[in-house]
């Protein structure tokens, strides 16, 4: 039975603008997405029958988020595998096998990873032979952040953060990210920021000048200046402990800190691999935070290995 494995990144957002809540509910973004060495895997096994089955593996125990990854059709790699069988009229099943790495409702889009890795897993399994645009149209269907992660590398990303476009960008970035033992709902966090600013006069957003230029020389120094999260202060209204996880990181030399997406994973900028170790060391044992991770960005999106 034919099948295909796919590693998935994380996403992190180096600025997130947050405009006026939508008449369908979600809100236009001005963002700039980096996809970062973290990794999910999906394989894609061919059924005989036509069931989508999945189940999720994590190295993680001492994470207990990790249970509320759902092993039925509301797992969104499920999601993904129906849309494309919708899509091109196959009739196979399929199972799904999900290696977890990225944390779940951390803001690093965990679901939507195993998304966009399960609609590339299933089209080379099922031989359904969609070209990358057509999956990328399909992965917007899915959720806001799930064409990035095809997409990987640096992208700007607007509308509610499903239309993605090149950003000129140098340069191999060290991050130090902050879990928290519990996840934050990207859904609360955006009805919290709607709450803050209810009868306020929210501005479209717009992704910072200083952040691209930083981007385009390859700067990290300007590039930790420039990072910022327009939902910060609505993560920090149901989360008000992360305050320390991101004081701690820039005592220990961090070149910015800033929440993740919607949170509550928190990030930092390090000069360098010493500086990574330090900030890392020194939120290792902050009570903020259940789990440290070194990583480096940019990466690739959704590939077959
Ligand atoms: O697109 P996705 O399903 O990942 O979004 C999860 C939830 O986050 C949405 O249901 C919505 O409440 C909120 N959201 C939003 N505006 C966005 C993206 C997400 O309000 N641009």
């Amino acid at each position: 039975m034919s099948s295909a494995n796919v590693r998935v990144p994380a996403k992190i957002n180096l600025c997130l603008g947050v405009g006026p809540v939508r008449d369908d509910g979600y809100h236009p973004l001005a963002t700039v997405y980096q996809a970062v060495d973290l990794h999910d895997e999906v394989r894609a096994a061919v059924r005989d029958d036509d069931r989508i089955t999945v189940t999720v593996h994590t190295d993680l125990d001492a994470r207990s988020e990790i249970a509320v990854v759902p092993e039925d059709d509301d797992n969104l790699a499920v999601k993904a595998a129906r849309l494309l069988r919708e899509r091109t009229g196959v009739s196979a099943g399929a199972d799904l096998a999900i290696r977890k790495v990225i944390p779940v409702a951390g803001g690093m889009a965990g679901g939507s990873a195993d998304a966009a890795a399960a609609l590339v897993a299933c089209n080379d399994a099922w031989g359904t032979g969609l070209s990358r645009a057509e999956l990328e149209e399909l992965a917007a269907q899915l959720g806001s952040d799930v064409p990035f992660l095809l997409h990987g590398g640096n992208a700007i990303g607007g509308g509610r953060g499903e239309t993605v476009s090149p950003v000129l960008a140098r340069g191999s970035y060290h991050w130090v990210f902050a879990m928290a033992d519990h996840g934050l709902s990207t859904k609360a966090v955006f009805a919290e920021f709607d709450r803050i600013n209810a009868g306020a006069q929210v501005p479209d957003p717009v992704v910072p000048d200083a952040l691209l230029s930083a981007l385009r020389a390859g700067d990290a120094v300007a590039l930790g200046q420039a990072l910022s999260n327009d939902l910060t202060e609505a993560a920090l209204s149901l989360r008000p402990e992360l305050a320390d996880t991101l004081a701690i990181g820039i005592e220990a030399g961090a070149l910015g800190a800033i929440l993740s997406g919607s949170g509550p994973t928190a990030l930092f900028l390090a000069s360098d691999e010493q500086n990574s170790l330090d900030i890392a060391f020194a939120l290792s044992s902050a009570a903020s935070c259940a789990d440290v991770v070194q990583s480096r960005g940019p990466v690739a999106g959704a590939r077959l290995i």
